[in-house]
């Protein structure tokens, strides 16, 4: 088993950072560089005010300030980086096809394959590849195809190395993972590169932790994993709906059941809808899968979890219209929240996008206040749906930085993320600036509908009549 002393990460987003600081960090012999080819990410990486970096996960800017310049680099000289480690982990985006076959359903892998063209072209050493995007089920033998052809002699293992952190809490779930997947080769350099990457791991994470498999069940493994919590996700959102008609309360019936250890307490919590770049790519990626080996109901069964998720996104919208007497035209609502969850600045798929969109359909007027989001990234999430055109999603929505202040003579608040800060406004003068009745609905459970009613709120919140 070969100890690194080099790694290469190609990706400088949400997980090629994070990941990377922690490596850098727990692994001071080994020196990380991050490559991306969009300078202003790096840049951004290299900004000397740690306020700038393109991510913000709480935890992440200490430990950039800790590492960067000593064992951590970013850098936009992809070939390099790539030229000087004995270990390179692809870390790069995979979204949903939006052309040709597979639209809309598979995985683009142009990415994917672009770096592997790119390692193939540079290479002079033998490497250890490693994927860390997610991946359909079998992409590593497109990786060896291209490797493997490279005409230099060169020798390359690949690995497959999914990423488990969620966003927001990425720091802590890098360094203290439930486990780390490992899939390599069965052969003796793949053992040995799978006990290199391996060995990494162990500089802080108890070996037990890290299991080891074939390649194929690594690759499956991740979206298997995604699947089946976006499932729990969208099993509890199903029943809130069923929860409003009939008096029962969801957050009590998911106590009741997740008290089975069986069935377990996390990731029961009934919302607005799930959001985030990955549950709904990666579910729709293993619908294709399932489908392009002919196993329809697998399909069917799978792509249900998507359904519901949009049915709850929609149930919320029209709640709201239909609340607010059957019309939104030309009445201030105010969002409160953007991001896809608290703690980070990602917008990717959130469910606050598409309720806005629906709403923006009935001519409402809409006010964002997101704490950690730009106006630039919400502008950007309206056109990119096409639902209208660009300037009249400005003439109909506006982002505001004033939270309080923007509820002056608002019909209605939404709140569409969980952030903390939301549970400490002063919500007696909120109430006084709306016009009256005044209605708050609230997507996330986050607030007490006792103490709302009792300020004179009209309060809807997720799962309770
Ligand atoms: P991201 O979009 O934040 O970052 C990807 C980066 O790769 C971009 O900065 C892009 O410029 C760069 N890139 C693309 N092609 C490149 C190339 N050929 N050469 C150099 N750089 C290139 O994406 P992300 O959220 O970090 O996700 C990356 C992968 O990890 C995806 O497959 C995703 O499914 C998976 N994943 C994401 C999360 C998450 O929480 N975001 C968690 C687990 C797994
Ligand atoms: C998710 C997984 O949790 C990670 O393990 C995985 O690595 C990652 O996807 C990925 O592959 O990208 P992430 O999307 O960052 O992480 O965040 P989650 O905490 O899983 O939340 C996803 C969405 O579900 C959010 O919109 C969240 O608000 C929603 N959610 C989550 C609920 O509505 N209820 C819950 O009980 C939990």
């Amino acid at each position: 088993m070969k100890k690194i002393s080099k790694i290469c990460c190609i990706g400088a987003g949400y997980v090629g950072g994070p990941t990377m600081s922690v490596i850098a960090l727990k692994c001071p012999e080994i020196q990380v560089t991050v490559v991306d080819l969009n300078e202003k990410r790096i840049a951004q990486w290299n900004d000397d005010n740690l306020d700038n970096l393109p991510i913000y996960e709480p935890g992440l800017k200490e430990i950039v300030a800790e590492t960067r310049g000593k064992n951590l680099f970013f850098s936009s000289d992809v070939d390099k980086g790539i030229d000087e480690a004995e270990m390179i982990f692809i870390s790069v985006n995979t979204p949903t096809k939006t052309y040709g076959k597979g639209k809309g359903q598979a995985a683009d892998l142009k990415n994917i394959e672009l770096c592997a063209r790119n390692i193939a072209k540079v290479a002079k050493e033998d490497k250890i590849v490693v994927e860390k995007s997610t991946l359909p089920v079998r992409t590593a033998e497109t990786l060896k195809s291209i490797l493997d052809n490279t005409g230099k002699g060169v020798k390359f293992e690949i690995l497959s190395n999914p990423e488990f952190l969620a966003e927001g809490t990425a720091i802590d779930d890098l360094l203290n993972a439930d486990r780390v997947l490992i899939g390599g080769d069965e052969t003796p350099s793949g053992q040995a590169a799978k006990d290199s990457l391996s060995w990494v791991y162990e500089h802080w994470l108890p070996k037990e932790r890290i299991l080891q498999t074939n390649v194929w069940s690594s690759e499956l493994s991740k979206l298997v994993a995604n699947a089946f919590l976006a499932q729990r996700v969208s099993s509890i959102n199903s029943i809130s709906a069923l929860c409003e008609k009939t008096d029962a309360n969801v957050a009590e019936v998911a106590r009741a059941i997740g008290f089975d250890s069986r069935i377990g307490s996390k990731f029961l919590n009934s919302s607005v809808g799930f959001g985030g770049s990955c549950f709904q790519k990666d579910i729709l990626n293993l619908v294709y899968i399932a489908k392009s080996f002919g196993l329809q109901e697998v399909a069917e069964y799978w792509e249900q979890v998507i359904i519901m998720n949009d049915y709850q996104k929609r149930r919320f919208a029209e709640n709201i219209v239909s609340t607010l007497y059957n019309t939104v035209s030309g009445k201030k609502i105010v969002f409160y929240g953007w991001a896809f969850k608290k703690d980070t600045n990602d917008t990717r798929e959130s469910a606050a996008i598409y309720v806005a969109d629906a709403l923006l359909e009935e001519k409402a007027q809409i006010v964002v206040y997101d704490p950690k989001v730009s106006e630039e990234t919400i502008y950007a999430d309206l056109d990119y749906l096409g639902t209208r055109d660009p300037k009249e999603n400005r003439e109909l929505l506006q982002v505001t930085k004033a939270p309080i202040e923007a509820t002056k003579d608002a019909h209605a608040i939404a709140i569409l993320t969980e952030w903390d800060e939301f549970k400490t406004y002063d919500w007696k003068k909120i109430y006084a600036n709306m016009l009256k009745p005044a209605f708050v609905f609230d997507g996330r459970r986050l607030l007490d509908k006792d103490a709302m009613a009792s300020i004179g709120f009209k309060f809807y919140k997720i799962g309770e009549s």
